[in-house]
């Protein structure tokens, strides 16, 4: 199975991937995770990132590109994937195409997710990270036991660099400008499927299983 989740910042495309991968046995290919792995080791791919990611613009083709087609060669990713939150410009969507064409390989679907801007600015406003485990609370519904304490592994809850309101903006704007257009892509190769992303993740679940 080889899926790309496409949708704004917000949307639930990691929540949805994580469960997904699990679902269908193929590894999530996240380039955001991946970045901020790097940002957080301090390698030089991280240095560069860093300040793109932090004003919530894209960070360049030729970074994303590479660290995606690196880790689409790693053996557990041979007979399928799950890519979330890549493709995200027409030109990082035509360099997949050329890489899955040298592999006699096809996109089986692209899912979008769609919610609408006030519901993303509410979920990644109130978003706190475990900076040790990754555990994701919300300030809202999924507030944690002890206030700024994972209740997972005891880490120290962090917001997000780019989960500012102003840089949510922003993201939505260039998801707007640069990434939305490519659903047009997906929908000539006659892979497009939307989904509604509000309710709950499990309902939001069902809907993107129940159209795979
Ligand atoms: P990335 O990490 O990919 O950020 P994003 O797409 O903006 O995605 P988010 O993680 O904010 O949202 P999501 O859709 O995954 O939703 P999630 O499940 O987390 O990228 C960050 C940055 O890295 C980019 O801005 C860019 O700089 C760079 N980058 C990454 N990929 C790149 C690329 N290909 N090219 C260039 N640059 C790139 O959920 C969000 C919140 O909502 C969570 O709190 C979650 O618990 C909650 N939630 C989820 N589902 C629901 C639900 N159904 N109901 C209520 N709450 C929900």
């Amino acid at each position: 199975m080889r899926l790309i989740l496409l949708g704004p910042p917000g949307s639930g495309k990691g929540t949805q991937s994580a469960r997904l991968a699990g679902r269908y046995g193929v590894p999530q290919i996240g380039t955001g995770d991946m970045l901020r792995a790097a940002v957080d080791a301090g390698t030089g791919l991280g240095r560069q990132a860093k300040a793109y990611i932090d004003a919530g613009e894209l960070v360049p083709d030729e970074l994303v590109v590479e660290i995606v087609r690196q880790r689409m060669a790693e053996p557990d990713a041979a007979a399928g994937w799950l890519l979330d939150g890549f493709p995200r410009t027409a030109e990082q969507a035509r360099r997949l195409d050329e890489v899955l064409e040298q592999s006699a390989k096809e996109i089986d679907r692209a899912v979008l997710i769609e919610v609408p801007d006030d519901e993303i600015v509410r979920r990644l406003g109130g978003r706190r990270v475990c900076a040790a485990c990754g555990a994701v609370f919300h300030l809202d519904w999924k507030r944690p036991a002890v206030q700024g304490v994972c209740d997972l592994c005891g880490g120290r809850l962090r917001q997000r660099s780019d989960d500012a309101e102003e840089t949510v903006r922003e993201r939505l704007r260039v998801y707007r400008e640069q990434t939305a257009p490519l659903a047009r892509h997906y929908e000539k190769l006659s892979v497009l499927v939307a989904v509604d992303g509000r309710g709950s993740v499990n309902q939001v679940f069902d809907r993107i299983d129940g159209v795979l």
